[in-house]
């Protein structure tokens, strides 16, 4: 039973270097999951892979299935959850192309189906989320990118914003006073459902532009499209070396 789970963001809907073996069609209570759990190996440990925007990238971030993509993957028997994200950078030192590996989440989103814990309760229930994300799993990810000499920084706040539209430059503002350092559209109620699922999970954010009103006037999709380029070459390095580790 494969233990270890990639959740690809942004530019990663397909894993070139993951040796496919089965993939898995999973009916949940939560509906349909973002597609079929696809298993394989990296770098030869075995790993499950779940494109979260389908594998045809038509899954917006407010529409992802969380639930049942969350639900999914602990049906198969994972335990552990590396999940990429395509980020913008609040503060300058974050550069298109880095990889952050946040330590803290806000969450801004609304109106997703955020918990497994709601109906049919005996009793309610509420989950520790101090620390949103497993220590063990950011720690072999910093290990990882240390070992090769990645760009990376081994923590940082992760607001998470509801999309499909990217922020104002207000809003960034007030991200920053918040204490983010990086934005994305996808890091909730991912990381919440994994905890409530006693999942352990840890992310991994691709830079792609610098956040509204922080760089260029406007923030295009080719910009975007360029440093995710540059970025998912870094993933596929971090996560061959840091998938044996897991
Ligand atoms: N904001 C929100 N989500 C993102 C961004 C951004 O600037 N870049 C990539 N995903």
């Amino acid at each position: 039973m494969t233990q270890n789970a990639i959740i690809g963001g942004t530019g990663l809907t397909r894993l070139s270097y993951l040796r496919v073996t089965r993939r898995e069609v999973v009916k949940t209570p939560y509906g349909e999951p973002s597609g079929p759990v696809v298993h394989g190996t990296i770098a030869g440990a075995e790993v499950a892979f779940l494109p979260r925007h389908g594998p045809g990238h038509a899954i917006p971030p407010h529409l992802v299935n969380y639930r049942a993509n969350i639900w999914a993957l602990r049906h198969v028997g994972v335990q552990n959850v590396i999940a990429v994200n395509a980020v913008g950078g609040i503060r300058p030192e974050l550069a298109p192309g880095d990889l952050v590996f946040p330590d803290q989440i806000i969450d801004y989103t609304w109106s997703r189906g955020h918990t497994f814990f709601e109906h049919e309760l005996a009793r309610v229930v509420h989950i520790d989320f101090t620390h949103p994300y497993s220590r063990v799993l950011r720690e072999v990810l910093c290990r990882a990118a240390r070992d090769s000499e990645l760009p990376a920084h081994e923590a940082g706040t992760y607001g998470a914003t509801q999309g499909p539209r990217l922020e104002t430059a207000a809003e960034i503002d007030r991200l920053e006073r918040d204490g983010c350092d990086i934005v994305g559209m996808t890091g909730m109620p991912e990381a919440a459902l994994a905890r409530e699922l006693s999942l352990n999970y840890a992310a991994c954010a691709v830079v792609t532009n610098a956040a509204a009103g922080r760089g260029a006037e406007v923030i295009t999709m080719t910009e975007i499209e360029a440093n995710l380029k540059i970025g998912t070459r870094r993933v596929r390095i971090l996560l061959e070396k840091a998938v044996p580790l897991l």
